[in-house]
Order: C-alpha cells, then sequence, then structure tokens
C-alpha cells in the first residue's frame, strides 16, 4: 500500500479490492415493504423484546429525553447452534426501525452461555454479500476454530465452528474478522456476548436471571435516515451516539436489589471511562479473564474496545421512583437510566472475601518487544495474512512488551491466550484495578510503555495480535505469530 496515502484512504482502497464501493449501509431507497416483511419474521424478538414503546417522562424542561426501554437478546447455547450473519433491522429506540447486520436477526446477536466442561458447534451461514468470518474473542479456540481472516466465509457460504470450553467463568464475546472489514462489519451491528459459567463462580452465588445484565456499549452514526452508518475516521470511527445493546437512551426498570452488570465495550474506537450518576462505587469482580482475586471498590472505570468488565451495582435500599444513571465521562454521555421500580431485593449478597485464586504467571523464558507505530504497523510491518511474523514456543511464559510512538489508544489484544499485566510506564504510569487477574486486551495510551507476562498452552498454530481498535486492525495493525 502506498505508506503516502491517509487511513481512510487505504481502508477505502481495502474495500475497493474486496469490491465493496462504498463504506455505509447500501440504502437501495430504504426500507421498502417488501424487504421489511423479508427481514421482519427473524427480527421479531429483537423488535418485540425491545418494545416498540417508549416511556415518556413528564415534560421538566426542553432538555427532557425520551428513554427507551434497554433492549436484551435471547440467550441460546453454543452447543448445536445455527447462526446467521445477514442484513436486518433494528428498533434502536423509538420503534423506528434502522437497517443493521444482525446475527440471527438480533442485534447485538443472541447471548450465548455455556458451561466449562462443555463445547460449542456453531454452524454459520454468510448471508452478508461480502466475506465474513466469527472471531470468539477471550474464547481459547484451536486456530481453525479462531475465525482468522484465512478461514474467511464467502457469501452465501458456511464454516462449522467447534471447539471445546475448557476455561474459567468470563463474559467474552464474538464478532467478525474478515481481512480489512472488520470495523464495518462489527460498527453496522455484528457483535454479541458469549457467557461462559462454572462452578468457582457458581460458589459465590452472584447476582442471576434478570439481576444478571449483559451490557454491549457501544458508539455508532446514523444516516439521515437513521440507519447504522459507517465511516472510518483517520484516528477511528468515532460515533455521535451511544448505544447499549443496540438501544439509544437507555433505560432499565429495576428493583432495589443487587445487580451484576457484564459490561463489554464493543466500539470500534471509543474508550469508555463509566460511573454513576449518584457516586456509588462500582464492586468491580471481574474482567476479560473472569474473576478477580478478590472484589474492589471504584466509583470510576475506564475501559478500551474489546475490554470487558465484571461489576456488582447495589441499589438496595433505593426508594422505588429513584434514578441511576450510568454514565461515560469520557464523552459526558448518559448511557443507561436505571429506575428503580420495586422494592423487591431477591437477597443476593457482595461476596466480601476471596473471588478466586490466580496462579500467577512468572520466570519469563525470553522478552519480546512490540511498537504500535502509526495507524496501521506493528514492529514497522502492517498486516499480510499470509506472512507469519513470529513463532512462540507452546507451554513457554514469555515476556510481551508494548509501545507505541503516538496514535492511541490502542488496545492491544492477543489471541490465543489469556495473559497478565505487570506494568505500565510512562503515559497514566500505573495498572488500574481492572487490570489484575486475567486479561486479553490492555489498554495502551501515548507514552506508555506496558508489559505482560504470556503463556500458550492451549493449543499451537496460527493466532493474531492486534490493536482492537478496529480501524487500526483494518488498516494492517495486526500479526500473525505461530504458536510451535
Ligand atoms: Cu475482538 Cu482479534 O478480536
Ligand atoms: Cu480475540
Ligand atoms: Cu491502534
Amino acid at each position: 500500500m502506498d505508506p503516502a496515502a491517509s487511513p481512510a484512504e487505504k481502508v477505502r482502497r481495502v474495500n475497493r479490492r474486496k469490491g465493496i464501493g462504498d463504506m455505509t449501509f447500501k440504502q437501495d431507497g430504504g426500507l421498502s415493504r417488501r424487504r421489511f416483511l423479508g427481514v421482519a419474521a427473524a427480527s421479531v424478538g429483537a423488535i418485540g423484546a425491545g418494545g416498540m414503546g417508549t416511556s415518556r417522562t413528564l415534560a421538566a424542561g426542553p432538555k427532557t429525553v425520551v428513554r427507551n426501554p434497554l433492549r436484551l437478546p435471547p440467550t441460546l447455547s453454543p452447543a448445536g447452534l445455527s447462526l446467521s450473519a445477514a442484513p436486518g433491522v433494528a428498533d434502536l429506540g423509538g420503534g423506528r426501525l434502522s437497517n443493521v447486520l444482525a446475527y440471527n436477526g438480533y442485534f447485538p446477536g443472541p447471548t450465548l452461555r455455556a458451561a466449562r466442561g462443555t463445547g460449542a458447534s456453531i454452524a454459520f451461514s454468510n448471508g452478508l454479500s461480502e466475506e465474513t468470518t466469527i472471531h470468539w474473542h477471550g474464547m481459547i479456540v484451536p486456530p481453525l476454530a479462531d475465525g482468522h481472516p484465512q478461514q474467511s466465509v464467502m457469501p452465501g457460504g458456511s464454516y462449522l465452528y467447534q471447539f471445546a470450553i475448557a476455561q474459567r467463568a468470563c463474559l467474552n464475546w464474538y464478532h467478525p474478522h474478515p481481512d480489512g472489514l472488520t470495523g464495518k462489519q462489527v460498527n453496522l451491528g455484528l457483535a454479541g456476548a458469549f457467557i461462559v459459567n462454572d462452578s468457582e463462580e457458581a460458589a459465590l452465588a452472584l447476582p442471576a436471571g434478570a439481576y444478571e445484565l449483559p451490557l454491549i456499549m457501544r458508539d455508532a452514526k446514523l444516516d439521515s435516515r437513521g440507519n447504522l452508518s459507517y465511516k472510518a475516521g483517520n484516528s477511528g470511527f468515532d460515533g455521535s451516539l451511544a448505544l447499549v445493546n443496540g438501544t439509544r437512551d437507555a433505560k432499565l426498570d429495576v428493583d432495589g436489589a443487587l445487580y451484576r452488570l457484564r459490561l463489554l465495550n464493543g466500539a470500534n474506537a471509543r474508550v469508555f471511562r463509566l460511573a454513576l450518576a449518584n457516586g456509588a462505587p462500582f464492586a468491580l469482580i471481574g474482567n476479560d479473564g473472569g474473576l478477580l482475586a478478590s472484589p474492589a471498590q471504584t466509583a470510576e472505570i475506564e475501559f478500551s474496545p474489546g475490554e470487558r468488565l465484571d461489576v456488582l451495582v447495589d441499589f438496595r435500599g433505593l426508594t422505588s421512583g429513584t434514578r441511576v444513571m450510568l454514565r461515560d465521562l469520557n464523552s459526558g454521555w448518559d448511557l443507561l437510566e436505571f429506575v428503580i421500580t420495586r422494592a423487591v431485593d431477591p437477597g443476593y449478597q457482595p461476596p466480601t472475601g476471596a473471588l478466586s485464586t490466580i496462579a500467577r504467571l512468572a520466570n519469563p523464558v525470553r522478552t519480546r518487544t512490540f511498537s504500535f507505530d502509526g495507524m496501521s504497523r506493528i514492529n514497522g510491518q502492517e498486516f499480510d495474512m499470509n506472512r507469519i511474523d513470529f513463532q512462540v514456543p507452546f507451554g513457554q511464559t514469555e515476556r510481551w512488551v508494548f509501545s507505541t510512538g503516538g496514535n492511541a489508544p490502542h488496545p492491544v489484544h492477543i489471541h490465543g491466550a489469556s495473559f497478565q499485566v505487570q506494568s505500565r510506564t510512562g503515559g497514566r504510569g500505573r495498572l488500574f484495578p481492572w487490570e489484575g487477574g486475567w486479561k486479553d486486551t490492555v489498554l495502551l495510551q501515548d507514552g506508555e510503555t506496558v508489559e505482560i507476562l504470556i503463556r500458550f498452552d492451549a493449543f499451537s498454530g496460527l493466532y493474531l495480535m492486534h490493536c482492537h481498535k478496529l480501524e487500526h486492525e483494518d488498516m494492517g495493525m495486526m500479526t500473525n505469530f505461530e504458536v510451535v
């Protein structure tokens, strides 16, 4: 590629090479009735669950925002699942339908849930007009099930993803990973949660059922017809509104009880800094790779694309009618309003003692350094899906050191293993409570050097490391390595 070309132009070239003429959603004159009927059956759940109605708050001034019921996608087992990716429609709020890309007609896709020790067998069919793959971000799966761009599924094609679920309880997620098209497909709607449960977690009796909420936070841009619209900016996609589970200006009626929020930053490029408007702390209990060793109280949590958080929020004792807003302090956006509507308390208690035992990685055999440079390079090279950049011995602990010459945030993500963050120097100069335990994505800001320990002890073969700012990934800030 021409190094002088602007990043946006590079993305356009990738798309032209792939025969995709336009970065925005193809309109075909908007939603014709025929088209709507064609997709309506598949989308009934998405529309029904979100509710066509909106709650109108009594006018308290010109700034009153009509808030929309939070959408909660259905929960499915990944054992023997058929999953499709195809154009669909979703009610982002207010009863107006928007064109999106959807898994099984849902935006976000169905929440997959499975117990450790079981397996996934997912028959995927590609109903898009371009190639795609599915990557199970955070799931430790064999290379051929990992959604590498080499395993691209052509339009009309299908692929069977099969893997054992052998890892500890955690919140993971699934999303497309095709060469140069990931940012667009994720942004237009393709993403879903994948929850793993185990007995260690069950023993803690954490809030469950209606008291456990998977929340996918992201930003979005709408075109003049209200359809999701993707344009890659030079420093990554920058949306103008927030969506939580595909719902704008979301609200949720809750009980005066303890809730478990399973948060995923599903944005292409945006870093969120979460806080509750009433100043109450989050009890942080887990992150990407599952439970932390012990809970931590924190009033603010910053997380970048691809990272997950497991937090408890305590509405016990709040009276009916109380409203608590989950906000993003970076953008000033109101993300999700909790409205306490019932004094019901099922009795969930926050765990006080240890949550889990984290075996520490130690004594690295070697050190590798990676520089995330410009908007498209790691150690000077742009991604080539057919070039293997380095080999990592199976079962050996290594120290990997990440640095950048600028253009952050770079959320660094590794496939095939979880890692333990050791240190951050420069920039923010410290580690945060949500960076303990096991991680698969860590935020690298300008001026920072981040050091991790990692060991690949599940599978050998081809895996990826990349910047999870999806525009950087698509422009080439990704590297292939082989576990041998
Ligand atoms: Cu969530 Cu390789 O990506
Ligand atoms: Cu991944
Ligand atoms: Cu980056």
